[in-house]
């Protein structure tokens, strides 16, 4: 099976844990996508009671083609569910998220949500988190010295890989929803992702940082042989 029609899958399955009157933190990226799609389908076909916070400009023009109510953190600061993908998530459901630049919202509307579902393919799943980049973003005043800050953070923390400020396709930087930068952290394997993510909230200059540590309530894995869930979905 192809990683798209997984991806699908995943969000048809978390899709059903979506009750009438819920307010709704909308992920970002190529899972949480197909889970908006199938929500604008349900709202439409079951008349539901639905509102969504979008957590990033891409999935709030999305819900918005597809008529699902959406409101704001200022008008509903708490929230039900919300259901996200990620970029990999590891046996205790810590999370790297923010390939897509948009984990400061994320994490924002994950805060605000009583659960958080995360959605995904199976490649997902990993053993320990760090071969995906750390995502980190910093505002671009004095960027070069939040750098050496982080990297002696990073370097601490024995994460030595590059430290790189995320470019688009065209070689223009690539600056977030919120007006800032993104810094890539490779660290291969990290050792203690409480601890880093830990060390990292003391940067000044980072506005957030990729790891979400007990945030996630459970996680939709769509596998070759089926759906697993990790976690507890009610
Ligand atoms: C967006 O910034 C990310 O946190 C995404 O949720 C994450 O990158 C997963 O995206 P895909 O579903 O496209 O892999």
């Amino acid at each position: 099976m192809d990683l798209e029609a997984l991806k699908r899958e995943a969000a048809s399955y978390a899709v059903m844990q979506v009750r009438d009157h819920m307010r709704l933190g909308l992920g970002t990226g190529s899972t949480a996508r197909h889970f908006v799609d199938l929500l604008g389908e349900r709202i439409k076909q079951e008349k539901l009671h639905i509102v969504g916070v979008p957590t990033s400009e891409a999935t709030y023009q999305q819900a918005l083609s597809l008529g699902i109510p959406l409101t704001t953190l200022d008008e509903t600061p708490e929230l039900d569910l919300t259901v996200d993908g990620a970029d990999e998530i590891d046996p205790a459901l810590h999370l790297i998220k923010g390939g897509g630049g948009a984990h400061l919202r994320e994490k924002m509307v994950a805060l605000a949500s009583k659960r958080l579902i995360i959605i995904a393919d199976e490649t997902k799943n990993v053993a320990r988190l760090g071969r995906f980049p750390l995502p980190l973003e910093v505002v671009s005043f004095g960027l070069a010295a939040t750098q050496a800050r982080l990297r002696r953070v990073l370097d601490a923390q024995g994460c030595h890989g590059a430290l790189s400020l995320r470019k688009k396709s065209d070689g223009s930087v690539f600056v977030t929803d919120s007006g800032h930068v993104i810094l890539d952290a490779s660290c291969a394997e990290i050792a203690d992702a409480a601890a880093l993510a830990q060390a990292l909230d003391g940067v000044t200059g980072l506005v957030e940082h990729g790891l979400f540590i007990g945030l996630a309530s459970a996680a939709v894995l769509a596998t070759s042989s089926g759906i697993r869930v990790m976690g507890d979905l009610a």
